[in-house]
């Protein structure tokens, strides 16, 4: 049988991964939102694309939570964007409201899944998720580094004038303001950026790396990123389903590793089909562990905005 992906959430970030894993065509795609018509006119708008695309996947559009049963991953992007005069209190009360309900339906519906939250704030979004689903901590993992790896991998290769697919590199920490991007992870070819450019010119690509989020919320104006955070979310469910066991940085419940504890955050993880198989040790230098824990003290209080969970 193929396996099973559910996307909950219609909107712009769930309709473009819907997309990206169809064109996988490694998976069945259930798209699930509370509008009533919306995942299933963009549903049947993708499944009409197969013949062209040339993928042979089953793309179902439900409001109903039956049709996700048995998922072997679901990805969370349901949720609101922040609005202007929002603040990032009220952002993380709606949107944990929300997470929470739809984590219950997951459990309802798939026990055996691995849940992908990208909703944001995703790092406190999946601390809430796997503390609400019960799972272990293996099987609710969060998309974080590698949407930020993309936008500062995609960052220097313009910069150098090299092809994007050559550059690679670790975002760790929270996603958001206290991202932590140790520069000398960031290769070209197996040639850290750090011998191919200056440090100013380093910090300017971290820095906007950093704001990438609000560098296109600025731009679009209503709405935030999709495209590379769907991608990205893409590729960790790609992962899973085909335990390829990548390296790749997401945001994880620690439990002692990198010396923090209860607390997701974006580290390297080994993503196969039991989700997150192992969190994997890099050797960083005190300051680099400085900054994460910083990093976490600052996810630590969003989470104790949720309360009692
Ligand atoms: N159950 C299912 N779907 C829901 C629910 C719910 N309880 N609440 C809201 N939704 C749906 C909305 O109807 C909407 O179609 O979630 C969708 C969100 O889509 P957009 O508003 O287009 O937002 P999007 O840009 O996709 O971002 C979603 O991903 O990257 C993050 O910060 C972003 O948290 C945000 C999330």
């Amino acid at each position: 049988m193929r396996p099973k992906i559910s996307v909950i959430g219609a909107g712009n970030v769930g309709a473009s991964l819907a997309q990206c894993l169809a064109v996988k065509n490694i998976a069945n795609i259930v798209l699930l939102d509370i509008v009533e018509g919306l995942p299933q006119g963009k549903a049947l708008d993708l499944q009409e694309s197969a013949p062209v695309s040339g993928f042979n996947s089953i793309i179902t559009g439900t409001n109903n939570y039956e049709d996700t049963a048995k998922s072997d991953v679901v990805i969370v992007t349901s949720g609101v964007v922040r609005k202007p005069g929002m603040s990032r209190d009220d952002l993380v009360k709606i949107n944990a409201g929300i997470v929470a309900d739809v984590t219950r339906n997951i459990v309802k519906y798939s026990p055996d899944c691995v849940i992908i939250i990208v909703t944001n704030p995703v790092d406190t979004m999946t601390y809430l998720a796997l503390k609400t689903s019960g799972f272990p901590k293996n099987r609710v993992v969060g998309l974080s580094g590698v949407l930020d790896s993309a936008r500062l991998s995609s960052f220097i290769a313009m910069e150098l004038d090299v092809p994007m697919t050559e550059v690679n590199s670790y975002a760790l920490g929270e996603h958001g303001q206290n991202m932590v991007i140790i520069a000398r992870f960031a290769t070209v070819n197996g040639q850290p950026i750090t011998n191919l450019m200056s440090q100013a010119a380093i910090d300017k690509l971290i820095e906007r790396t950093v704001n990438g989020g609000a560098e296109i919320v600025g731009l679009l104006k209503t709405g935030s990123a999709f495209y590379a955070p769907a991608a990205s979310a893409a590729r960790m469910a790609e992962a899973i389903i085909m335990d390829k066991k990548e390296i790749l940085p997401c945001a994880a419940y620690l439990e002692g590793e990198y010396s923090l504890d209860d607390v997701v955050i974006g580290v390297p993880v080994k993503l196969g089909k039991d989700g997150i198989e192992e969190i994997v040790s890099f050797k960083l230098k005190e300051e680099e562990f400085e900054a994460l824990k910083k990093s976490s003290d600052a996810v630590r209080a969003l989470i104790n905005t949720l309360g009692k969970i």
